[in-house]
């Protein structure tokens, strides 16, 4: 009997382990999210220079930070617990969190398919990106932004 209750205390030791670092994860894409969009938007406001090779570089890791951000595997049922910013509606309404993240993947993918020729253009893709940032904020994030 021991052995039995050891033994289930250890799978629950096992499960909050394993989703702090789901949580972790999540954040980790967040924070690449926020350095990257940051980078860009120092070129929109003109305090860094327009670089065509540095800027499509931050865009393709845009698409590709998107493209690993499984929602499934990043966001199961429990993970409003604990160290996170993520909102209880994310598990109220999963269809609306998936499209939303969906609609952001569109937009890194929009921006990186179309090379931008001058800060005007970029200005317009990271808008276009920073919008899709917010808007999944303004309903799924705690912290809103
Ligand atoms: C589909 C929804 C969604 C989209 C799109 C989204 N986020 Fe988030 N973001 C979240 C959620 C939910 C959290 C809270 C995660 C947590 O704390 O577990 C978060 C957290 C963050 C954080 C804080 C991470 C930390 O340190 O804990 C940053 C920074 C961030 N997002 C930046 C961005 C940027 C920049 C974009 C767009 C380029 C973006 N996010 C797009 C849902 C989204």
């Amino acid at each position: 009997m021991r052995k039995l209750v050891l033994a289930i205390s250890l799978l629950a030791l096992g499960a909050s382990v394993a989703q702090a670092d789901v949580v972790t994860d999540r954040q980790a894409l967040m924070k690449e999210r926020g350095r990257l969009v940051g980078a860009l938007s120092k070129v929109v406001k003109g305090q860094e220079p327009f670089d065509g090779a540095a800027v499509m570089a931050a865009l393709k890791a845009l698409e590709a930070n998107a493209e690993k951000t499984d929602v499934a595997v990043l966001f199961p049922a429990g993970t409003d617990k604990g160290d996170t910013e993520a909102s209880p509606k994310i598990w109220e309404d999963m269809d609306g969190f998936k499209a939303a993240e969906d609609k952001y993947l569109e937009a890194t993918k929009a921006a990186s398919s179309a090379a931008p020729a001058d800060v005007d253009a970029l200005k317009a893709q990271v808008g276009a990106i920073g919008a899709s940032c917010g808007a999944c904020h303004q309903s799924f994030r705690l912290k809103k932004g």
